[in-house]
């Protein structure tokens, strides 16, 4: 059987894009994530290059106002589930992982599942989508309460640090009063099951 060539991601061109759409902040916290996504792919087995390209790409559409996003979504006929439409926070996962396969012709269901799902996680995910997912989680530039619970336990076993984000994001959200996303509630199920 034929062996396809590897994709070859242009990094440098990644964080051009990057530097013109997202603010200094954020552009470091891609930078952090690419880092830490890089780091955890080495230590649990992820494809190092696929993690580095979805670190860098997650928050590609994080910095674009609310309506410019929506515009986005209703002209590219996306449907959003009734939970994630009144959420503008969950936006960026689904117009980030279109733009990323439409505008940068990245095909990799892969990497376009673990950008789709970077926010609320969901049940049976792939380690590429678990590595992404913590690095956004524990990257250097983290520093929300409880930063070092993630840290520790993502050096223990990507289970115990997901079964620790998620705890930490299903309780933050509650006590907030926001909503949950059902494909959190199923990450969360799913895990505890396992048990
Ligand atoms: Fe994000
Ligand atoms: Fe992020």
């Amino acid at each position: 059987m034929l062996k396809t060539a590897a994709m070859i991601y242009p990094i440098e061109e990644y964080k051009t894009l990057l530097m013109e759409r997202l603010t200094e902040k954020r552009y470091f916290h891609s930078l952090g994530v690419m880092k830490e996504a890089v780091r955890l792919a080495k230590k649990y087995g992820a494809d190092v290059e696929k993690a580095r390209v979805v670190g860098l790409l997650h928050d590609i559409t994080k910095d674009m106002p609310a309506g410019q996003q929506l515009k986005y979504i209703r002209e590219n006929g996306i449907i959003m589930d009734k939970i994630s439409a009144p959420s503008p926070k969950l936006w960026h996962a689904i117009t980030g992982a279109h733009l990323i396969r439409v505008q940068l012709g990245i095909t990799d269901e892969d990497m376009l599942n673990a950008v789709r799902y970077h926010t609320t996680a969901r049940a049976g995910m792939s380690l590429l989508e678990k590595t992404l997912y913590l690095a956004d989680y524990t990257s250097e530039d983290r520093d929300y309460n409880g930063v070092e619970d993630m840290r520790r336990d993502v050096e223990v076993s990507m289970e115990k640090a997901m079964h620790t984000a998620l705890q930490f994001s299903i309780c933050d959200l509650c006590e907030r009063d926001l909503t949950i996303h059902p494909d959190t509630i199923d990450a969360w199920n799913e895990l505890v099951a396992k048990q």
